[in-house]
């Protein structure tokens, strides 16, 4: 990771400063579902505001394409802003033009201003050079706080920060640290925890973490992909088929690039696959016929855990069974408590991303012991596969 500017750098007292921020949050009925994403900007935000800048907020919200519709408005994420900030948050119902224009001439230093969806103008996914002018001109700098959509190269995401001067926020900062210590620089052994239902949305992950990482443990539903690959019979367990070739050659890769590729050597197996089915344990080699693999097992917990006893940095993505469906969450469970009780007494560097996981780290009470949770999808997952941000490119001084 090469350097980037901070907040520290930026005289924003009396300015502009456009901050992007990612908004994308769940909607019910009209009303903010989740306020997560609000909150953890709220530092950046207040940091602004009482250091006298204008704080311009620019998001988006779902995938209009361009095409303007009530649904897909900011304006209930401005009310449910004002609520988490406890301040007022002014709205101007478009990101450019003559509303977001007459709404900046109100704004007084300390000020806080949410402009509408910036997807409902087809110029910025495409990052059109005359859209990202229009949201340049609204802005003194630029202050990128949406680590979780800065995969995408879009106009108010990588064309504003080469347009102002462009800084990072205090999330931003803290999640480019935490990547970096996890992935650019790690203490060894570093160990890569990939799990989740599909092989498919991961298979660039898996191919790039063998080549970094000393160990891969693959869990969750897409082991199962694995061992069948490895000639196992998994019995009526979910399996991407097409894929055991990709399987089969992630699998030869570590011995060129000496890493250990551990997979579950025991399952919880149920016959239905819902919350407290009847299950019980076997050995990967005494799947029945119609079984369904739905978390790890014990076996395969506590080998896990030797051998994280011994990993000095974790990077986590995507749960080890079926964690929504107790208690097919006990294999999660057991290994994120031990992940967090080594990083509490100090003897591991934990990180953990995506959406799910965080959701089941949180139900396994070991959110707050990891050294950082990173709740950007996409984002971080691009990050796994080694691929340059452009949002976060933009920002390298
Ligand atoms: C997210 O919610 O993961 C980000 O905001 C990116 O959203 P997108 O996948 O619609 O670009």
């Amino acid at each position: 990771m090469t350097s980037f500017r901070t907040l520290d750098l930026a005289d924003v007292k009396g300015r502009r400063v456009l901050v992007r921020v990612d908004f994308n949050t769940p909607m019910a009925n009209g009303r903010v579902a989740d306020t997560t994403r609000l909150q953890r900007v709220v530092p950046t935000i207040t940091e602004i505001a009482d250091k006298g800048g204008k704080v311009i907020l620019l998001a988006h919200l779902g995938r209009p394409k361009g095409v303007p519709n009530e649904a897909e408005s900011l304006r209930p994420v401005a009310a449910a802003l004002q609520e988490v900030l406890q301040r007022p948050v002014a709205f101007a119902a478009d990101c450019v033009g003559e509303p977001a224009r007459a709404a900046i001439a109100k704004l007084r230093g300390g000020d806080i201003l949410l402009l509408e969806n910036t997807r409902l103008h087809a110029g910025e996914e495409k990052n059109e050079p005359g859209f990202v002018a229009q949201l340049a001109a609204n802005g003194d700098m630029f202050v990128n706080e949406a680590f979780s959509a800065s995969h995408r190269a879009h106009a108010s995401i990588a064309g504003l920060a080469r347009q102002l001067p462009a800084f990072a926020g205090r999330v931003m900062q803290a999640e480019l640290e935490a990547l970096g210590k996890a992935l650019d620089h790690p203490a060894r052994p570093l160990m890569a925890v990939v799990g989740g239902a599909k092989v498919s949305t991961k298979l660039e992950a898996l191919g790039a973490l063998v080549d970094k990482v000393d160990l891969l443990v693959i869990g969750g539903g897409m082991a199962n992909t694995f061992l069948a690959a490895e000639g196992k019979a998994i019995g009526r367990s979910m399996c991407e088929r097409e894929l055991l070739d990709a399987a089969r050659s992630i699998l030869a890769k570590p011995k060129a690039a000496d890493c250990q590729i551990v997979l579950p050597v025991d399952v919880a197996v149920a016959q239905q696959f819902e919350a407290h089915a009847p299950s019980h344990i076997v050995s990967v080699d005494h799947v029945g016929e119609h079984d369904m693999i739905v978390d790890v097992g014990p076996k395969s917990v506590a080998h896990i855990e030797s051998l994280l006893a011994r990993t000095k940095t974790l990077v986590w993505n995507g749960p080890l069974g079926a964690f929504e469906l107790p208690p097919f969450d006990e294999g999660t469970n057991a290994v994120a408590q031990t992940a967090a009780r080594l990083t509490r007494e100090g003897k591991l560097l934990s990180v953990a991303g995506g959406g799910e996981t965080a959701a089941a780290l949180n139900r396994a009470g070991a959110a707050n012991g990891f050294s950082y949770v990173s709740t950007a999808g996409g984002a971080f997952l691009e990050w796994l596969e080694g691929k340059e941000l452009p949002g976060v490119a933009a920002l390298a001084q």
